[in-house]
């Protein structure tokens, strides 16, 4: 059909390699032109004009269909400045209120579990963490800093609306899979106001999702879950920190940190949706050629979906499953993983 209009976000470290190889494996399905825009968003950029994100290339961004990122943030920028105006920012300005974490584990894949015994039907979840609120607001603030006095307070932001529109996405995505099965993942005992607000949520939109089955589990608790029992998760919905925290525990326990993709979605499609590999920039490989790309890779995968080409994102997926089917210990460059994959797809 017409034109893919897409913002490229390499950002630092590892993130330029891994999405040179996602886009590789996005010319290898799609029929589609694809048009990008790359963005120089980063540290670099940091350094050179002390900017994050400008006003104006917000504005750009907002005309593109979707945006692919690498990854943000390096240790020779202070520690929060790149993730909260730039990648936060991102995410707020843009309403990406869905946070997408599939967790799945491929067939081949090694996982530091004992997969024979605590999950012998295998592992298929997918996290939808709130991407809007919770402690990610930055309402808070220190009092009285470097002294014995000092305080410090960061205020998770929960709002009916915020809490209901992850709630309703989670339940559609419940519902459409076959297990039909939704966990709110919370801390209800201690975090009393915000535990209510989700569980009253959960409970009150489930009465539109009568053949969805519901449970809830406390954050600790869920941790414990994923190690011993993963397969018992379906479609789990959760606060932003929370669904941070347990995202890189799911993804450790299915293949690790190089396989997990994520997207930031905007359901209602009032601004592009930006999909990004859940880690980080791992500036210890970068410029090595030996990050793994496969998890911008199935964020490419997701990004089509979005966009509404379903047969593409199922071709990239068949193709990562074979690749990982056979890939063994052998030691692939970045580049060489992207070629074997774009050659199945
Ligand atoms: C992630 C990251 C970000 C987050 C950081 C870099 C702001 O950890 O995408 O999971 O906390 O959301
Ligand atoms: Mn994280």
């Amino acid at each position: 059909s017409e034109t893919l209009n897409l913002a490229v976000i390499g950002g630092d470290g590892i993130g330029p390699e891994v999405v040179a190889e996602g886009l590789k494996v996005l010319d290898a399905v799609t029929d589609t032109k694809v048009e990008r825009t790359e963005y120089d968003l980063g540290a670099r950029r940091w350094h050179a004009t002390g900017e994050t994100l400008p006003d104006s290339v917000l504005e750009e961004l907002r005309g593109h269909d979707a945006i692919l990122l690498g990854a943000i943030g390096d240790p020779s920028v202070p520690s929060g400045v790149l993730e909260r105006n730039l990648l936060l920012r991102l995410r707020f300005e843009l309403d990406h209120y869905i946070n997408l974490r599939p967790a799945k584990l491929y067939p081949g894949t090694s996982s530091p579990l004992d997969l024979a015994r605590v999950a012998p039907d295998g592992i298929d979840f997918v996290v939808v963490r709130e991407g809007t609120e919770g402690p990610y607001t930055g309402n808070g603030g220190a009092l009285r800093v470097g002294t014995p006095q000092e305080l410090a307070t960061e205020v998770s932001v929960n709002t009916r609306f915020g809490a209901e529109r992850a709630v309703r996405d989670a339940f559609a995505r419940a519902q459409a899979r076959d297990r039909k099965k939704l966990t709110l993942v919370h801390k209800h005992n201690v975090l009393t106001h915000a535990g209510h607000l989700w569980r009253r949520t959960v409970e009150e939109v489930g009465a539109e999702f009568p053949d969805v089955h519901t449970d809830y589990t406390h954050v600790d608790a869920a941790t414990i879950y994923l190690a011993t029992d993963p397969g018992r998760f379906d479609v789990i919905v959760t606060d932003n920190l929370f669904g941070d925290i347990i995202t890189d525990l799911a993804a450790a326990v299915t293949g690790g940190i190089g396989l997990a993709a994520s997207g930031n979605i905007n359901p209602d499609r009032t601004a592009p949706s930006m999909f990004e590999p859940v880690h980080g920039s791992a500036p210890d490989i970068a410029g090595k050629g030996i990050a793994d790309p496969t998890a911008a890779i199935l964020s490419v995968a997701l990004l089509l979906a979005h966009v509404g080409q379903d047969d593409a994102a199922r071709r990239i997926e068949s193709a990562v499953a074979g690749d990982l089917a056979e890939r063994g210990d052998a030691q692939r460059s970045t580049a060489e993983i992207g070629d074997a994959i774009a050659t199945r797809a």
